[in-house]
């Protein structure tokens, strides 16, 4: 059989990891603050860092910021402290698998808005406001996972006005934000709206996701109610990993390596753009201009059942397309992770997945 082709986990490249530096800023903050960063601490996370992620990601203070051990765990606990079971929630259809799983465990009911290419159907999105009274909206806005697609700014004002209208909190999860490849920014939602915004990010993809640190940023009150949640659950988050994390930002490190993953990154998204231009024309796909994923919809007819199954015996590893949606109902979807594959590989993956298609 032909090499394993993996499409299957959005992990950074191996390459992009580097435990030198991060040993070094250990040794830093260990010789810096050893005695805090081996302590009991703040729920809330190690204080030099909670102010350099306000500083820097949009908190007015550190009284607004939570560092905890990567961003899903606060995603979990918020879920816990802030929703009921039997509450609504909406989400992007598709959306991060484990963020629904998040939502399920809680007992809400989950509730998928189709994506466009510039982000959720306005008109449904209304409709589903109307319908189900949701508590939240949990969106990826900055080059989503698992689609790729960038919620145009005109979007992100009028689901906030719609959101502040209803009542209701957006979660707004932004952990490829940096990783641009072209094109131009566009405003947070927590900058359009910060009284309802919930802001969460996290150096997984920027540092390391075995360093397990995340954060959000959100009004005072709710963070010390995560908090208290947090500190019956872990009591104190890792510490020293915050102090690594703390040392790299404050020394310029994470900018520095933010451009680095940039020019690793770029050519992989053009590689697998131009493969897919090549080989799918028949299909639709996004024209992913940052992160870590491009969304594929195979063509209409296609029996997706028999093509995910050929694929595995053929060497390609997918994620299958049930966990990205609420209700899956058979959509023809195809994760298309690319920053852990080098470009002739994503060449050799993209032509072994047409192939496959050609033939079921
Ligand atoms: C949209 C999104 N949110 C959250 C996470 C998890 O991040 P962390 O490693 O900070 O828990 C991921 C990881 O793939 C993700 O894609």
């Amino acid at each position: 059989m032909e090499e394993v082709i993996s499409f299957n986990r959005g992990v950074p490249a191996t390459s992009s990891l580097h435990p030198d530096e991060v040993s070094d800023a250990a040794a830093a903050v260990l010789e810096e603050d050893g005695k805090n960063v081996l302590q009991y601490g703040d729920s809330r996370g190690y204080p030099p860092l909670r102010q350099e992620v306000a500083d820097k990601y949009g908190g007015d203070s550190r009284a607004e910021v939570l560092v905890g051990n990567g961003s899903l765990q606060i995603l979990d606990s918020l879920a816990h402290v802030y929703l009921s079971p039997g509450d609504a929630v909406l989400v992007e259809k598709p959306s991060y698998d484990r963020s629904i799983k998040i939502f399920d465990r809680v007992g809400v009911n989950v509730f998928g808005v189709e994506m466009e290419k510039d982000g959720v159907n306005l008109g449904k999105f209304a409709d589903m406001v109307d319908r189900v009274d949701p508590k939240l909206f949990y969106t990826v806005p900055d080059f989503h996972n698992p689609t790729g697609i960038t919620t145009s700014g005109k979007k992100r004002k009028r689901v906030a006005e719609m959101a502040r209208d209803a009542g209701m909190t957006i979660i707004e999860d932004s952990p490829y934000r940096r990783l641009r490849y072209s094109g131009e920014d566009e405003p947070t939602y927590r900058s359009i709206a910060p009284d309802c915004v919930v802001q969460m990010s996290s150096v997984s993809k920027l540092i390391s996701p075995g360093i397990r640190v995340g954060w959000i940023i959100a009004r005072e009150e709710l963070i010390d109610e995560v908090a208290r949640f947090s500190e019956d659950t872990y009591i104190t988050p890792s510490l020293l990993s915050q102090g690594v994390v703390s040392h790299l930002m404050r020394t310029g490190w994470v900018e520095e390596n933010v451009k680095r993953l940039v020019d690793l990154y770029k050519p992989r998204l053009d590689a697998t753009l131009s493969s897919l231009g090549e080989l799918f024309s028949q299909a639709d796909w996004v024209e992913a201009r940052g992160g870590f994923f491009v969304g594929l919809w195979l063509p209409e007819g296609t029996d997706v059942e028999k093509f995910y199954g050929q694929a595995k015996n053929e060497g390609l590893t997918l994620s299958s397309p049930k966990g990205f949606y609420p209700d899956y109902d058979g959509e023809r979807f195809v994760r298309l992770p690319f920053p852990a594959l080098k470009p002739e590989e994503i060449e050799a993956g993209v032509s072994r997945l047409a192939s496959i298609w050609e033939n079921v």
